[in-house]
């Protein structure tokens, strides 16, 4: 049976976003600055984590309650052992439309057609720079674009859909936004830029880092002519243009410039069990240890149904530019981008 759950802003909840570990092998200053996570730091253990039979079963759930796409997210979800195991379980679930992956794509080479053969649809990879050093720099780890590369060509190659997500912060890679725009339409890929955002408590995030949508439009209308496009569903994060005369799409991710809170249709579940009704909503509900207690599958849609409808965020609409620092946040990389 199918029940619509709707939030207090009378919002469905129609996405599912699901870290699966969070521990990555990059260190994005945006993301993972490499100083707060260190050798040192206290990542879960892996009997927090979810594991993979206890995912299917809440993706079930979820599906039950008006899930209709499904997004596996990290840290990097690559690195947990056996992933195309979890991506067949999901990708037989009766009436899931959609399972995409974000992820870096360094393993990809070795993974994208397991991957496939067990489902999985698209894969966002991430790709911030073109130019080796200044990317190094900006991955904390001092690795290349050619592993990166590498993964987006064995996607392309097992058949997957791509989008390339590039990140862009004023003063680090702006000048990496013509490149990356020529590089991607020559190739024929979906190019997304995003706004930096104020995302956990680590990045040191100021508005003046913002490089915003309009900003960036402006430099790619000296270069290309492009047509803008309608959104393909209701509460599609990114806004779309495309070249002209190509079916080549560029997109925009304007959570900070031009929020989306009003049709956000996400919930987040983290790699430990925690659901979390916003990206910048630090306050998680436990259904792990619910589940691990022994409660029914309809006992755990009416808690998750009731977490949906006490929900009143839009943290991107009231955001300013002082972000709110006493605000409890959550890293991005425990909850899943
Ligand atoms: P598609 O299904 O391909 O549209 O994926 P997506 O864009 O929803 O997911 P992806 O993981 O590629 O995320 C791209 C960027 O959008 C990341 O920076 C995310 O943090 C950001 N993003 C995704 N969902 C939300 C959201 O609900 N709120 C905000 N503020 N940002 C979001
Ligand atoms: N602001 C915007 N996007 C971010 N991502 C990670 N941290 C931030 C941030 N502070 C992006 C990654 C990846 C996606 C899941 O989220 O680059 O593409
Ligand atoms: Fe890892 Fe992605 Fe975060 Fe970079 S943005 S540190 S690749 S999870
Ligand atoms: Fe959704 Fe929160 Fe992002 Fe707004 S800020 S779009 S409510 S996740």
């Amino acid at each position: 049976k199918k029940i619509i759950v709707k939030d207090k802003l009378n919002r469905p909840l129609r996405d599912l976003r699901i870290s699966v570990f969070d521990r990555c092998n990059f260190r994005c200053q945006y993301c993972m600055p490499a100083d707060q996570f260190g050798p040192d730091f206290k990542f879960l253990p892996k009997s927090a984590l979810l594991t993979y039979e206890e995912i299917e079963r809440l993706a079930k759930i979820f599906v039950s309650l008006g899930v209709k796409k499904i997004r596996l997210t990290g840290g990097e979800p690559l690195l947990r052992k056996d992933l195309p195991v979890l991506v067949e379980k999901l990708s037989c679930i009766n009436g899931l439309e959609d399972l995409g992956l974000t992820t870096n794509g360094v393993l990809l080479p070795k993974l994208a057609s397991k991957l496939k053969e067990a489902g999985l649809k698209r894969v966002n990879i991430s790709l911030d720079s073109l130019d080796d050093e200044l990317f190094g720099k900006i991955n904390g780890r001092g690795i290349g674009t050619a592993p990166v590369l590498e993964g987006i060509e064995a996607a392309e190659k097992a058949g997957l859909g791509v989008k390339i997500n590039m990140v862009v912060k004023k003063g680090l890679n702006d000048l990496e936004i013509i490149p990356m725009a020529k590089f991607c339409k020559d190739n024929g890929l979906e190019l997304r830029f995003i706004e930096y955002m104020d995302v956990g408590s680590t990045n040191g995030w100021k508005m003046d880092d913002v490089v915003t949508k309009k900003e960036i439009f402006h430099m790619l209308q000296e270069h290309f002519e492009l047509e803008p496009l309608d959104a393909a569903y209701f509460g599609e994060v990114a806004k779309h243009y495309r070249y002209k005369d190509t079916n080549i799409k560029v997109g925009f991710i304007t959570s900070v410039s031009e929020s989306f809170c009003s049709s956000c249709t996400r919930v987040r579940l983290s790699a430990n069990g925690q659901i979390y009704t916003c990206l910048f909503n630090g306050n998680g509900h436990d259904i792990r240890n619910f589940m691990r207690n022994g409660a029914s599958d309809e006992e755990i849609a009416e808690r998750i149904s009731s977490i949906w409808n006490h929900r009143d965020d839009r943290y991107s609409d009231e955001r300013t530019a002082e972000t709110d620092n006493n605000r409890k946040k959550i890293e991005m990389s425990y909850i899943g981008g």
